[in-house]
């Protein structure tokens, strides 16, 4: 009753102070769920890097600060993890990197994480620095491993979905998406400059392993004859009929995005040399795609979910993910998302085929 007491007198102060009252409900009531308050927040980075991880440091850095809280970075993912690469972040060490590429924390693979003697190690790592929160920034691997850690160890925790694939169940963007569409958007304009003055076909591939996100959006934004994702079976006959319908339209140069994932450039390049009499030259796109100044709805989205997460752990709330719906930012358990994979948008691709021709 006493704690009750003192809850409401605590939000009413916040309240006179010109706080969100709504902000404070959560609080409050959360706090009278689980009175246990955190005081330091871990930050790590991991999997691929993607342009707006630093965006999305230095929000939950200094979200955390603005709660009194602590806030550590965890170096080279969960290898600097297990290795106790720990150290304390304050205002300061989060300057002058909204703008910037890659992370600054750094990033790695990791695949000692799937031991659990490995994990009890991170975790006793995480108690000697008092650390009693984790914000996890990176892909669905990155998910796949908190939701363990979180399981076992029953540590506080949220993602943030930051990867240029896309693929992560549960939100609509992730963070260094825009910016990769835009590199290789602008990367693609050009190489279709020297491609209508030779009156070529490039095939272009673009990064996703597993995703055709990017090469899906990129082949939308830039009028590509065709695009070729993992998803969908790749039939060479059908995409030599449809590039020779267009000749006899008065096509004379050719776009064809390819994601990494569907098939090697190289190799369609070489079967439609064979088929046809195009002069065929190949581009491949890369990690410039990882790289480069984030750009601004990058920056935005790192900016809303990195405060969001702190927000979450200080509710009381663990074991969440951060995302996008719309102009929203949601909060979904790890239950809904963990080892689920975000499918390509059929209408999208859809749309694809029909503007393409
Ligand atoms: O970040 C995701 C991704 O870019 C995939 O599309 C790509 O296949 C993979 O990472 C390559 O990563 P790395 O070169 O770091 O192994």
């Amino acid at each position: 009753m006493q704690f009750l007491y003192n809850v409401l007198i605590w939000a009413s102060i916040k309240a006179n102070l010109g706080l969100a009252p709504q902000k404070y409900v959560i609080i409050f009531s959360q706090g009278v769920l689980n009175m246990k308050k955190i005081k330091a927040i871990g930050i790590i980075t991991t999997g691929g890097d993607a342009p707006g991880m630093n965006t999305a440091i230095r929000a939950v850095v200094r979200t955390a600060i603005s709660h009194d809280l602590k806030a550590f970075g965890i170096s080279h993912g969960w290898r600097g993890l297990i290795h106790g690469e720990i150290e304390p972040m304050d205002l300061k060490s989060v300057g002058g990197i909204i703008n910037r590429g890659g992370t600054l924390l750094h990033s790695a693979r990791c695949p000692e994480f799937k031991d659990k003697i490995q994990r009890k190690v991170a975790f006793s790592n995480l108690q000697d620095h008092g650390i009693d929160a984790l914000v996890v920034i990176g892909g669905d691997g990155s998910i796949m491993a908190t939701s363990i850690l979180h399981k076992e160890f029953k540590i506080p925790t949220v993602n943030i979905p930051a990867s240029i694939d896309n693929d992560i169940y549960g939100t609509d963007y992730t963070i260094g998406f825009d910016t990769a569409v835009n590199t290789a958007v602008d990367a693609i304009d050009k190489i279709r400059d020297t491609a209508t003055s030779h009156e070529r076909l490039f095939v272009i591939e673009v990064m996703g392993r597993e995703s055709g996100s990017i090469a899906l959006n990129v082949a939308l934004v830039c009028g590509a004859e065709a695009v070729l994702v993992p998803e969908k079976k790749f039939d060479l006959n059908a995409l030599t009929k449809s590039l020779l319908e267009g000749q006899a339209r008065g096509k004379k140069s050719y776009i064809i995005v390819v994601a990494e994932g569907a098939a090697k450039a190289q190799d369609v390049a070489k079967a439609l040399k064979q088929k046809t009499k195009f002069d065929v030259r190949v581009s491949i796109l890369g990690h410039i795609q990882r790289g480069g100044s984030p750009s601004a709805a990058s920056r935005e989205l790192a900016c809303k979910m990195g405060y969001r997460a702190v927000e979450l752990l200080v509710a009381g709330k663990g074991g969440y993910m951060v995302g996008a719906k719309g102009e929203e930012i949601i909060e979904l358990p790890l239950s809904r998302v963990a080892g689920k994979h975000k499918k390509i948008d059929p209408k999208v691709y859809e749309l694809v085929q029909i503007l393409s021709k």
